[in-house]
Formats: C-alpha cells, sequence, structure tokens
C-alpha cells in the first residue's frame, strides 16, 4: 500500500458507527485459570497465578475492582479462607496468591467477584486447583527399575497389588520418571497424555505428573501397572548430535507414589519400593528418534499383566535407583495428546507384500495398524514425507543426520510381529515421527486395506486463539499450513522438524513464538522451555543451540540470532499474556547471556551466530544481523530492568543499546544511499524491524526496501532472518502492498509456491527439489503466520499495557484482498479486525473485549489518522477512498 493511497485512505475515512452491540447475554466473569491452567492437579508453584475473563457485551465494559478468595472449602466458609485480596481497585484480572502457605496434596478453591465500570458487582465465579508434592522431602516412594543396562533393549513393565478395605473419596498418583511411561490401574490406562513426562534435561530437573485416579479404584483389590520407554533418556539410537552419550543416560527409571483418602477421614499410600514385581513387555525396542518394534507373539504370557488377578510370582523383584535428579518438579502445562485422527485419502498395493498409505497431508504424529496373518510374520511401517519417481517412500531428506551401526533399527520405520491370532493391533507409544506417507512391508503375504492403517496427528494440545479468513485462499492454506508446522513442531518444547532432529532449536523457536501466540494459548510450553534454559547456561552465561540437548550445541549455532530466545520469548509472554512472570524468571539469565555477548564484542559488534539460514541467493554478513539480534536483546534486558525497578541495570542496558546502535550504524548504513551493507532484503528490513535505522531515515530506508524488492520482480531474496523481518518492515512502513505482493505469491520462491506444489505445511528450503535442508515440515520459515495478523489485521499488544489490554489496530486494507477477518483470543477476551471490500468502499469492523481499549491506526504516516477507541464493543468505520 502506497502513501499516495493511504493519503486518500484517511482523507475521506467516514466513522458510521462507533461503540454498538447491544448486550445479548449477562455479563458474568469465567475461564478462570490457575498458573494459566484449567483446574489442574498437583502444582507445586508457591504462589500461584489466579486470572479470568469477563464476559460482558454492553459497549466500553470495564471491571472497575475485583476480590479474590482462596479457602479449603467449597462453601468458603469463615474457618477454610487461606487468602482475601480484599476488594482492590484494579482493572486487573490476573492475581498472585498471596495467603497463608499452601499445604501439599490439598485442593483449593477460589472465587472471584469482579465490579463492572458502574460499581455492579457481577455474579461471582469460582474455581479450584490442587497443590502437588511441593517440597521434595514429601516423597516416599523409591526410584525404582530393573536390573538391566543402557544397551537392553526391551522395555520393562512393573507392577503392584493392592488391596483397600475401607471405601475411597479420592485418590491421586503422582509419578515421576526418567524416561517415559504409561500408568495403568486396574487393566485401564491412566488418562490422555502421551509420551510423559516432558523432555527436560532429566540430570537438572526431572518432572512428575499428577492424576485424579478415584474412579478407577474398585472396592478391594486393585493393581498398578507402569510400562517405561526410553524417551530422550535413554537414546539408544545413533545420530550426529551425540544423544546416545547424554550425561543422564540411563535405564528408565520411575517413582510413584499413590496417596488415597478413605471416606473415614485416613489417609492410604502405595508408593514404589522393594515390593514392586517387574518383567519385560511386548515392546521389543523403542527409541524416541526413530521407531517402536512390538511382537505380538510375546502378549500372552503378559495378558492382564496390570490387572488384579494377574499372578506375578514368575516376576523379578525390581532393583533401587538413584533419583535421576535432586529437582523432581510438577509438569505444570498442557500434555501431548493423540489431537486428530486422519484417516489415509488412498491406499495402493504395490505387490503381494508392499502397500502404500497416502494420509493427504504432512503430520507429526504415529499410525495405528490392526493386521491378521501367520505367527511371526513380520510387518514394517516405513513413514516418509515424500515418494520417489517409482512412487515408493522416499526418507533421504530425513535420514541424513542419523548415524546407525547396522540395520536393526531402520529410520522412522516401526517393525511388528503378527502373533497368529486375528486383529493384532499396534500403535507406537514412545515414539512419534513426521511423515505423510506409510510403506508398509510383509515378510510373507497377508491382506491389509486402507482402513488398517490409522494415522494420529499429536501434539502440546495448546488451545487454539486465532482465526483467519480471507477472500484469497491461497492466504487460508498457508496460514493453515504454518499453524500445521508450529503444532507439528510442539512436543513439550519447540523443535525444527518433527523427523530428521526434533531439536529444540532455538532459532526457529523465537522466529516462531509470535506465530505460536496468536494462533495458540502456548504459554505454559513456553515457561518450561525457557526453564530449560535456565538448566543449560553455563556460568558464563553461554547456551547452547539445542535446548534441551545432551551437552552438544556449546560450539555451534549459538550465537545471538539463535540463542535470543533466552530474552524474546520472555518478552513475547509478556506482551501477549501481560504476565512478567517469565520476564522475572529469566531476567538474571538474560543479563548473564547479554553480558557474555558485551565481554566478546567490545567494539559493540559481534560476529557470533549463523546468519541468515537458508537464503534465496544473497547472503547478509552475520556480524549484521548476529548484532541486531544483540541489539535486540540489550533493548528487551533494559525494559525489563525498568519494568522490575532496576534503575541501574536500566540505565546502564540503555547506554549499551545506543552504543551497539552506533556501531551498527557506523559500519553498515549508507545515508546517502538510505541502506545498509550491500543493500540485500535482509540488511535493510532486519534493520528496519529492530529499530536500528535513526528515527529520521526510516522512511527513506523503506522505500530503498520497497525499491529492493521491486527491482527483484517482488521476489523474496532472504533465508530465516530475513523472513522474520521482511514482511513487517514493509507493512510497518508504508508498504503494506509491497508485503502482501510477497506474501501472496506463488511463484519460487515463496510460502505460496510450496502450496501451490502440495504443501501442507512449511518447508525447510525453498527450492522445493533442494539437495539438502528439505524437511517439508519445518516451522523456521513460519513468522508469516504472526504476520497476518500483525500486518494486515493489525492486531498488536502495546508494551504500555502488555496482554492486549490497550490493543494497537494497525489493519491494511491491501487492494488484492477483498474481505480479510482475523481474531486473537486474548486475555480479556476476543479481539477481532475485520474488513469487506465493495467497490471503492471498504467496512471496516473492529471488536475490542471488555477491560481493554485500543487505538486504531489507519496508518502511521499520516496525520489525524489515529482514532482512540475508548473501550469494549464492537466498532465499524466505512472507509471510502
Ligand atoms: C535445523 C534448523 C536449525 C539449523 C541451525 C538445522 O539442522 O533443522 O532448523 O535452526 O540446523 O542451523
Amino acid at each position: 500500500m502506497g502513501k499516495f493511497f493511504l493519503a486518500i485512505l484517511a482523507c475521506c475515512m467516514s466513522v458510521i458507527s462507533l461503540g454498538q452491540g447491544a448486550p445479548t447475554t449477562t455479563p458474568r466473569v469465567e475461564n478462570l485459570q490457575t498458573e494459566h491452567l484449567t483446574e489442574p492437579l498437583g502444582l507445586d508453584a508457591a504462589s500461584p497465578r489466579l486470572s479470568w475473563q469477563v464476559s460482558d457485551a454492553r459497549p466500553l465494559a470495564k471491571q472497575s475492582a475485583y476480590r479474590v478468595i482462596v479457602a479449603t472449602s467449597n462453601d468458603f466458609g469463615a474457618k477454610s479462607l487461606i487468602w482475601n485480596s480484599n476488594k482492590l481497585s484494579s482493572d486487573k484480572q490476573l492475581a498472585v496468591y498471596a495467603g497463608l502457605p499452601l499445604a501439599p496434596f490439598t485442593r483449593y478453591y477460589w472465587k472471584v467477584e469482579s465490579w463492572d465500570h458502574k460499581g455492579t458487582a457481577l455474579p461471582a465465579a469460582a474455581s479450584w486447583f490442587e497443590t502437588g508434592m511441593l517440597q521434595q522431602a514429601n516423597w516416599k516412594g523409591a526410584w525404582i527399575s530393573d536390573d538391566h543396562d543402557v544397551d537392553f533393549k526391551p522395555a520393562p513393565i512393573f507392577r503392584k497389588g493392592v488391596k483397600w478395605d475401607k471405601p475411597v473419596r479420592s485418590a491421586r498418583a503422582y509419578i515421576a520418571a526418567a524416561g517415559l511411561y504409561e500408568l495403568s490401574v486396574n487393566g485401564q490406562r491412566v488418562g490422555n497424555h502421551r509420551l510423559d513426562p516432558m523432555y527436560t534435561r532429566f540430570d537438572r530437573r526431572t518432572l512428575y505428573v499428577t492424576y485424579d485416579i478415584t474412579a478407577l479404584l474398585q472396592p478391594g483389590d486393585n493393581a498398578f501397572g507402569v510400562l517405561l520407554g526410553n524417551g530422550w533418556y535413554n537414546h539408544q539410537s545413533t545420530a550426529v548430535w551425540d544423544f546416545h552419550k547424554a550425561p543422564w543416560r540411563g535405564r528408565p527409571a520411575f517413582c510413584m507414589d499413590v496417596r488415597v483418602e478413605f471416606t473415614d477421614g485416613t489417609i492410604g499410600y502405595l508408593s514404589t519400593g522393594k515390593d514392586w514385581k517387574t518383567s519385560l513387555s511386548d515392546i521389543d525396542f523403542n527409541s524416541i528418534y526413530t521407531a517402536e518394534h512390538i511382537d505380538a507373539g510375546k502378549r500372552d504370557v503378559i495378558e492382564g499383566w496390570n490387572t488384579p488377578a494377574f499372578k506375578d510370582t514368575a516376576w523379578k523383584h525390581v532393583t533401587l535407583r538413584a533419583a535421576p535428579s535432586m529437582n523432581i518438579i510438577a509438569q505444570a502445562m498442557v500434555p501431548i495428546e493423540r489431537v486428530e485422527k486422519v484417516e489415509p485419502v488412498s491406499f495402493k498395493q504395490i505387490n503381494d507384500t508392499v502397500w502404500l498409505y497416502d494420509l493427504g497431508r504432512n503430520i507429526a504424529g504415529i499410525t495405528s495398524i490392526t493386521a491378521t496373518g501367520p505367527k511371526g510374520t513380520v510387518l514394517r511401517l516405513k513413514h516418509a514425507e515424500r515418494l520417489d519417481s517409482a512412487g515408493r517412500a522416499d526418507q533421504s531428506n530425513i535420514d541424513v543426520h542419523y548415524r546407525p551401526h547396522d540395520n536393526s533399527d531402520p529410520f522412522q520405520t516401526d517393525i511388528y510381529t503378527l502373533s497368529g491370532k486375528d486383529n493384532d493391533s499396534f500403535a507406537p507409544r514412545f515414539n512419534y515421527k513426521g511423515f505423510q506417507y506409510v510403506e508398509v512391508t510383509a515378510s510373507q503375504p497377508i491382506k491389509l486395506t486402507q482402513q488398517s492403517l490409522t494415522g494420529w496427528f499429536m501434539h502440546s494440545n495448546v488451545p487454539p486463539l486465532g482465526k483467519l479468513t480471507a477472500s484469497n485462499p491461497l492466504i487460508e492454506k498457508i496460514w493453515q499450513a504454518t499453524n500445521n508446522s508450529y503444532l507439528s513442531n510442539l512436543y513439550g518444547y519447540p523443535t525444527d522438524c518433527p523427523q530428521r532432529e526434533k531439536n529444540g532449536w532455538t532459532g526457529d523457536a523465537h522466529i516462531a513464538v509470535e506465530t505460536g501466540l496468536y494462533n495458540f494459548d502456548g504459554i505454559t510450553v513456553y515457561e518450561k522451555w525457557l526453564a530449560d534454559h535456565r538448566d543449560e547456561q553455563q556460568p558464563n552465561g553461554v547456551l547452547p543451540s539445542i535446548i534441551p540437548t545432551g551437552g552438544w550445541g556449546y560450539e555451534w549455532g549459538n550465537g545471538p540470532d539463535w540463542t535470543s530466545t533466552i530474552a524474546i520469548i520472555p518478552w513475547t509472554v509478556y506482551l501477549f499474556y501481560g504476565d512478567d512472570h517469565l520476564l522475572k524468571d529469566s531476567y538474571e539469565a538474560i543479563k548473564k547471556y547479554v553480558d557474555r555477548i558485551t565481554a566478546i564484542s567490545p567494539s559493540g559488534l559481534t560476529t557470533w551466530g549463523l546468519g541468515d539460514w537458508i537464503p534465496v541467493k544473497s547472503q547478509s554478513p552475520v556480524e549484521l544481523t548476529s548484532t541486531a539480534y544483540y541489539y535486540r536483546d540489550v533493548t528487551i534486558l533494559a525494559k525489563a530492568a525498568t519494568l522490575l525497578g532496576k534503575k541501574e541495570d536500566a540505565q546502564q542496558y540503555r547506554a549499551l543499546a545506543e552504543k551497539i546502535k552506533a556501531a551498527y550504524n557506523a559500519k553498515y548504513f549508507q545515508p546517502a544511499k538510505a541502506s545498509y551493507g550491500s543493500g540485500f532484503q535482509t540488511e535493510l528490513s532486519v534493520s528496519l524491524v529492530m529499530g536500528l535505522v535513526p528515527d529520521d531515515a526510516v522512511k527513506s530506508v523503506a522505500a530503498t526496501l520497497a525499491a529492493a524488492v521491486r527491482n527483484n520482480g517482488y521476489k523474496l531474496d532472504v533465508g530465516l532472518l530475513g523472513t522474520k523481518a521482511i514482511l513487517n518492515a514493509l507493512s510497518d512502513n508504508g508498504y503494506a502492498d509491497v508485503a502482501y505482493r510477497l506474501a501472496a505469491s506463488d511463484q519460487y520462491p515463496s510460502w505460496g509456491y510450496w502450496i501451490a506444489n502440495g504443501a501442507t505445511t512449511l518447508y525447510e528450503n525453498w527450492p522445493i527439489n533442494a539437495k539438502s535442508d528439505i524437511s517439508l515440515n519445518h516451522i523456521m520459515f513460519g513468522e508469516i503466520g504472526a504476520w497476518f495478523f500483525k500486518g494486515l489485521g493489525g492486531i498488536k499488544p502495546t508494551e504500555e499495557n502488555p496482554g492486549f489490554k490497550k490493543i494497537k489496530l494497525e489493519p491494511h486494507f491491501v487492494p488484492a484482498l477483498d474481505s480479510f477477518s482475523v481474531s486473537h483470543d486474548g486475555p480479556y477476551g476476543t479481539i477481532r479486525s475485520s474488513w469487506i471490500r465493495e467497490g471503492r468502499t471498504v467496512l471496516y469492523t473492529v471488536v475490542i473485549p471488555p477491560n481493554t481499549t485500543a487505538e486504531i491506526l489507519f496508518d502511521v504516516m499520516v496525520e489525524g489518522s489515529r482514532k482512540q477507541v475508548r473501550g469494549a464493543g464492537t466498532y465499524t468505520f466505512t472507509v471510502v477512498y
């Protein structure tokens, strides 16, 4: 969108209605959360965060005061109260618990009263949370395992029967594992979590999970069963990142306390100890990285192993083990789940023993299969993202970093042995893959149909928060593909790709964090991952490039262009949620990191980094991009210092930021040409979005960037760091139409080019037939998913009032789109920005949730175009041009 167009737009714009929206429902308080989770069990936080939303459709609805009460009883009787915040004149909707010390294993009830803008109390809403161990000393169980070593392949099972004669009021299982577990009670799998507990640096922090098992218990005899998998704890497959040499590696182990409250008020425990028995499961091999091998022929002897009737006399006694770390803490985050069932769209029998399934889309997750055949028949399920020229599963783009010692552990290939009975069913429990195609090979002819196999899209089940519709279907498809790649790369930590690596590559994650947070409620995953960062940071401030790591990554790829996650993620979470908890927790780590860069970069410029990874053609200097990220970290640190009342730090880091900016401009800025470096798209866009361009040159540098794009035939010429910057650099500075041409292109190189060639996820490289670095499910180039919200819908949080308390709306009605709508469910409710074009008129509608305000900027360059929106409501503008 050019300046001329905008000037006309602004002067002819007329507002036809303001603050519309008749109340449809009774105002109420809702969506109560504790630690950003709904009714969580087993929290370890001493001062949990309590948050709520107000649903109120009245124009300008606002909270004028609130009161939070926490009690041990749900009748909130006087004796049960442990915290009363008292009525506070405040529009805040997040309170940090500040009452009596919380006790372990306790359900606390809380309610919030909220007064509206007229001073009228809304009906109170209630919720609860439960504490877990709170302290390490509260664990009663021992860490147990079997007596096999790290190289032993079959997965162990553990069991213990117990008799409870008294009726049970409630029961909880607290289970911590080094490795992965599946817990069952009386033969039933507990809960819907997969691949629990989440991956951490096990020797520094190990997670436990709490389950309500009340409904699974029965009067009298009960049995508990635990199946253990290797996960990242015992990486038996060998690849270039050396996870098989991780210092924490060991045979999987676990510790569990089952705590039962009987109706007579007494408490019973069942804990892991020497009295548990162990044997081996039907899983012959399991690797988080490659696959799982299961022998259904081994199921007979363990049939019913986790039920009370099973006789375990032939089983062995367990071995007591050291705890993996002295920091066993609650997993307070959304779980990984089998979120979507994906049935094959096509099925082909290639010959008597080979079949090919196509899911029709690329996913991360697993397949399950049901088959019948002679005992000992071996099925191999090879998972791949693409097909070779002969139409067979091709793994050559994803197995490149795998270093197998022999052919017993083929990449992304589950190996199943049939029992000879009807309908053997298989699904891996301790592995996932990235794939679209599954080639099944049987060791002898059997019958398979299209219905024999099912795909499951798995990921951290973060609730969706973003919606988008556009008159151009390509935009909708790019948005969906971006979300598919974001979710495929969210497994308790953000990854680069679900197949080749599954690594927590830092750079990929900070590039994608806004895309993630506009579209999904991901705060709990990021809070956990930043704790992983703190576990990995060396005393000298250095962070590895992949987090968590078994040791690899402290030497390569860990400059500020990648590991600035330590600053960028807490800051972005603060902007999106208005919650400074993560920023506070990360402050010292950010400071250590920044001080480290400063120590090795006395001039203010740094060459530490990888640079504009996977560029189309032009390679911008590493020093330029890394220094820009260094500047960003220092700027965030200075702002965080101000916010947290650290005045000296604020002053020191503001001065450092000025020094870096001056050094950067002295070396790269060419005022006469209004350009940076060689004038590459990345050099110009990164300088603009990072705020490194002198104020009086922003306009002219943006014009240089727009010209560079035009002169390149409106084609991208950027790599990873450039993709983060270019669309925003254009749309924030008067060239939304140019940004849109790049975003909506279906020509090489572009996101749309992948889609036009059948992509359902984002790729790692611009050419679809690239010889290397061509995973077909990378989130790395995913900033576009955030840009739709920022650059077209224009929904942005503000630093002064984060959490979308004060919303900035900067829509760009690009001429090529006839209609467009985005919405984001922020902490206060749904924000919507949408328009429909009819001839020379644009009907623009915004929805502002209760308790927020917004400022609409129709164009930053045009005087008088700002519209203050005083508060909640639906606003419609008719824009004539
Ligand atoms: C990963 C990237 C990552 C990069 C670092 C690759 O192998 O897949 O996404 O950021 O290495 O250079």
